[in-house]
């Protein structure tokens, strides 16, 4: 069956909600939709490989279908059955020229991981996306794909929309990347894929290694060194990826919300079960451990190459600690979560070195910081870390947040609003579902039987 969902524009119509306290503790035993990082590289391997790929889990949030759109705009066929998607690929180096502009919507992991790809095929390809993901730099990825010998033209700073031109001959990679990003480095490889001879990508710090743990289960040969505090990879190019099912597991960086809303609400016990727990994604829950929160791990497990598991948790009291720099990329993307769940710890946390927070789906930094003043929690930025300070009860609320486009600080909004004593409201909450269709029916059955999450 082909899938015809539409794909709505989450931007189409503001979709304001306020959130408070509910009548009672959140419990109950959840899971939480596909990984998005696992579910977009899922859909590009599978479209580079040969023969026809079964996706399980795959996560339908807005993000992932404009990825599901480009491999299909590229020539795969990519169609729902039933609660699974099938993939049938063209090979490395197959990709047929696309007739029109590849729309990535919010997505910057789409759009830079896809840039890999289409800088490795010798014909013109064009992608744009939405007013967030077209202000998102992406030279990081283009400086370096340069060098393998695609052309790109771009706006002012390399903005979106893109051209890209691949050359006939990829050339193979050395290089280091400029940040620690996991996207960068997967846009590498992926270029590493279509080029002859090895590519080497090296990191000074490590990311998430999805990549590297896809390419191996689709075949390709990828050896990985630790190189102080970060990575040396290897990729022997041109490989014949063949076909292989997937199971994407439980995203951590969605559960990290009703994660956190469980240790902030009296009484709360919740489980969440089927959660990736790849150990370059566990930041937060280390984190949360050290400020005392009552959280255990059940039912650990392998799948697919990656870690799998069930989170238990349980509300208490949290205090406030010293987040190291180091650890920003196994939690970039749950740090406006930890500053919700810090305003409503004891003490101080610090958060430090989250340059990298300030070009997500939005400046992060800043609008993590107004969206906890705007609620009478004190914080401050300095340099770039994110200070907290917490006096050991959830702040006044009351405030407005603006989400800025950004699904994240919608999700971490609300579930401050689960603790204060006024309700938070939220303008517009239609991005949660580029990474999280489904939130707010899930907290407000963790809620019980009065809804907690309303519209305004
Ligand atoms: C992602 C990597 C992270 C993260 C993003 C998903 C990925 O970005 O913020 O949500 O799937 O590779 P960076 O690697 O650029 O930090």
């Amino acid at each position: 069956m082909v899938y015809r969902r539409a794909m709505t524009s989450p931007s189409a119509a503001p979709k304001p909600l306020t959130s408070r306290r509910p009548a009672g503790p959140l419990s109950g035993v959840c899971t939480v939709p596909g990984d998005k990082s696992i579910s977009h590289r899922a859909l590009m391997f599978a479209a580079l490989a040969v023969g026809e790929t079964r996706i399980k889990g795959l996560l339908e949030g807005e993000d992932v279908l404009r990825t599901a759109a480009a491999m299909r705009a590229l020539g795969a066929c990519v169609a729902r059955d039933g609660a699974d998607w099938l993939v049938a690929g063209r090979g490395v180096g197959g990709l047929a020229e696309p007739e029109d502009v590849l729309d990535m919507g919010n997505s910057g992991t789409a759009a830079r991981l896809l840039a890999g790809v289409l800088a490795a095929h010798p014909f013109l390809s064009v992608m744009t996306g939405d007013a967030s993901l077209r202000r998102r730099p992406m030279r990081r990825v283009t400086d370096l794909l340069a060098l393998g010998g695609a052309t790109f033209l771009a706006r002012e700073g390399g903005r979106l929309p893109l051209a890209i031109q691949g050359p006939r001959e990829p050339l193979p990679l050395a290089v280091t990347t400029p940040v620690p990003s996991a996207q960068v480095k997967s846009a590498l490889l992926l270029f590493g894929l279509h080029a002859p001879g090895a590519t080497v990508v090296e990191e000074n710090e490590a990311t998430r290694d999805h990549t590297e743990a896809m390419l191996r289960h689709f075949g390709a040969r990828v050896a990985v060194e630790e190189v102080g505090a970060g990575r040396r990879i290897t990729l022997a190019g041109q490989p014949e990826l063949r076909a292989r099912d997937v199971a994407v597991p439980g995203d951590p960086s969605s559960a990290a919300f009703p994660l956190v809303a469980a240790l902030l609400v009296p009484g709360s016990h919740v489980t969440i079960r089927d959660l990736g727990l790849n150990p370059l994604r566990t930041g937060l829950l280390t984190t949360l451990l050290e400020m005392g929160a009552a959280i255990t791990l059940a039912n650990r497990r392998e799948a697919g190459g990656e870690v799998v598991g069930d989170l238990v948790v349980a509300h208490g009291a949290l205090r406030g600690v010293d987040v190291p720099y180091e650890r920003a990329p196994s939690m970039i993307d749950e740090y406006p979560v930890l500053a919700v769940a810090a305003a409503c710890a004891t003490g101080t946390t610090r958060m430090r070195g989250l340059a990298e927070l300030r070009v997500k789906e939005s400046d992060r930094l800043a609008a993590t910081a107004e969206l906890l003043t705007a609620n009478g929690a004190q914080v401050r930025i300095e340099g770039d870390d994110l200070v907290v300070h917490g006096t050991g009860r959830p702040p006044a609320g009351g405030g407005m947040v603006a989400t800025h486009m950004d699904h994240r600080l919608a999700m971490s909004a609300l579930v401050l609003g689960l603790a204060t004593d006024a309700p938070v409201a939220v303008d517009d909450t239609g991005f949660i579902d580029t990474s999280f269709p489904g939130f707010v029916a899930l907290m407000n059955r963790l809620a019980g039987e009065t809804p907690a999450l309303v519209a305004a």
